[in-house]
């Protein structure tokens, strides 16, 4: 057995291989065009941000600042962080570069790398990708419903059925501390019988055990007051017309009282899409978000209304490859060139640049001579045509095209194959 090479990726890193940038490729041009469709504009923010940032964004009590932030000092002494997310960076850029000035709402979205000193199992990595948008200045719930749909969209235009969105609220500063204050006495009346992490959450974020997935916790769980009784009349009537809006676009949701998020930033509305395999709703999210009114006095200088999602990227790609949704190769390549001999070589260099500027995708093995490896190559791209340069065609000044679903061959000028393959091509779409 061949030796394993010395390195490997980090634990919980992973490369992106060739055969897998159409679905990365795939999801950013679904996302990117749907999003922009609806006014967003693209932004990028740097990978290390001030670890504070989220320390105070995130919420220090979470388990991403807690235990999944990489985090390291700089040489000039500065504490930084790999952004585990993007919505405190996001949040961030907007005061920094003065768009809260601008006309309201400002609509961003994004495609990236983030990191989570996760433990590594399927479906969690410890570098992913993902595609988020995220709606500054406007509190209107419609807003809400809109992410949400933007969203559904998404996995729907990758050919995903069966989509669920999973949907709670968690109230707002007025109504959600007398909810925990009812929920913190409650499990604390029963904390011997709640498991250790839960204890734990107890002291930190009693909202928390909520989402807890522990057996031991799921009949205490269930007799747990819920937040739904005790909403101050202006968070029910924003979550009432959220949901009304999924009803009148025909989003399928599903209440779920115990879902709660990671992040601490969350008022009101928060949701996670996920999907149902055989009837049964899937654990693993394909993506969520909610609304984060407060979050801009926490890092910024001032509330802004706002709300967003991010889908994963890995897990997206995941589910297709499972549903064996096809996803079109990359760059499809109908003529390739074949070229026998040091002349046809040389010409077959010049004659490449003058496809790439006629914008045709050519396939070529430049490196290798002979005519079976070449051929071979040609079909493997599943090419329509093989342009055939042998030394005396390149003396000629001709080139033979050949047809490789029929094999019929003709010749034509070296001057006029760019013209001939074109029309070619042209009738082939026309088909
Ligand atoms: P999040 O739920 O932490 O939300 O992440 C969003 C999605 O990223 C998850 O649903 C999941 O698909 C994917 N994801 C998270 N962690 C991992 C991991 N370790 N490996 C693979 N995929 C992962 C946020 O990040 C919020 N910033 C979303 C948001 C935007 N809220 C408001 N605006």
């Amino acid at each position: 057995m061949a030796k394993k090479p010395k390195f490997q990726t980090v634990k919980g890193m992973h490369d992106i291989l060739p055969e897998d940038q159409k679905y990365y490729r795939k999801i950013y041009e679904v996302g990117s065009k749907i999003a922009e469709f609806y006014g967003f504009k693209k932004i990028d923010t740097p990978i290390i941000e001030d670890a504070d940032l989220f320390i105070r964004g995130v919420g220090s009590a979470t388990d991403i600042v807690k235990k999944e932030m990489f985090t390291f000092r700089t040489k000039g002494g500065e504490n930084v962080a790999l952004r585990p997310e993007g919505t405190a960076s996001i949040l961030r850029a907007y005061f920094q570069h003065g768009m809260h000035t601008l006309p309201q709402p400002v609509k961003l979205w994004y495609f990236g790398p983030f990191f989570r000193y996760e433990k590594p199992q399927a479906d969690r990595y410890r570098q992913f990708w993902q595609f988020g948008i995220e709606v500054l200045g406007e509190s209107s719930p419609i807003i809400d419903a809109q992410v949400i749909l933007i969203s559904y969209n998404i996995l729907k235009e990758l050919k995903f059925k069966d989509i669920v969105v999973n949907i709670n609220t968690i109230g707002c500063r007025q109504c959600r501390p007398y909810y925990k204050k009812l929920l913190t006495s409650y499990f604390k009346s029963r904390v011997s019988s709640l498991c250790p992490d839960c204890r734990r959450r107890l002291q930190e974020n009693v909202l928390r055990i909520l989402d807890c997935k522990q057996e031991k916790c799921q009949p205490i769980k269930a007799q747990a007051p819920q937040i739904l009784d005790h909403l101050c009349d202006e968070c029910k009537e924003h979550f009432k017309s959220v949901l009304e809006f999924l009803d009148g676009v025909e989003i399928p949701y599903n209440l779920d009282p115990y879902l709660v998020r990671g992040l601490d930033y969350y008022t009101r509305t928060v949701f996670e899409l996920s999907i149902k395999d055989s009837g049964e709703i899937s654990q693993t999210a394909l993506g969520g978000g909610g609304r984060y009114d407060l979050l801009g006095k926490i890092i910024g200088p001032k509330e802004v209304p706002a709300c967003g999602t991010a889908l994963g990227v890995e897990r997206i790609i995941k589910l297709i490859k499972e549903k064996e949704i096809k996803i079109p190769e990359e760059k499809e390549c109908q003529v390739f060139l074949i070229q026998l001999g040091d002349l046809a070589r040389i010409k077959s260099l010049k004659l490449l640049e003058e496809f790439r500027k006629a914008r045709i995708n050519v396939g070529e093995s430049l490196g290798k001579g002979g005519m079976r490896a070449q051929l071979s190559r040609a079909n493997q791209l599943k090419a329509k045509y093989a342009l055939i340069l042998g030394q005396k065609e390149a003396v000629d000044g001709i080139i033979i095209i050949k047809n490789m679903e029929n094999g019929k061959q003709e010749t034509v000028k070296m001057e006029k194959v760019i013209e001939v393959i074109k029309k070619k091509l042209s009738t082939n779409r026309k088909k």
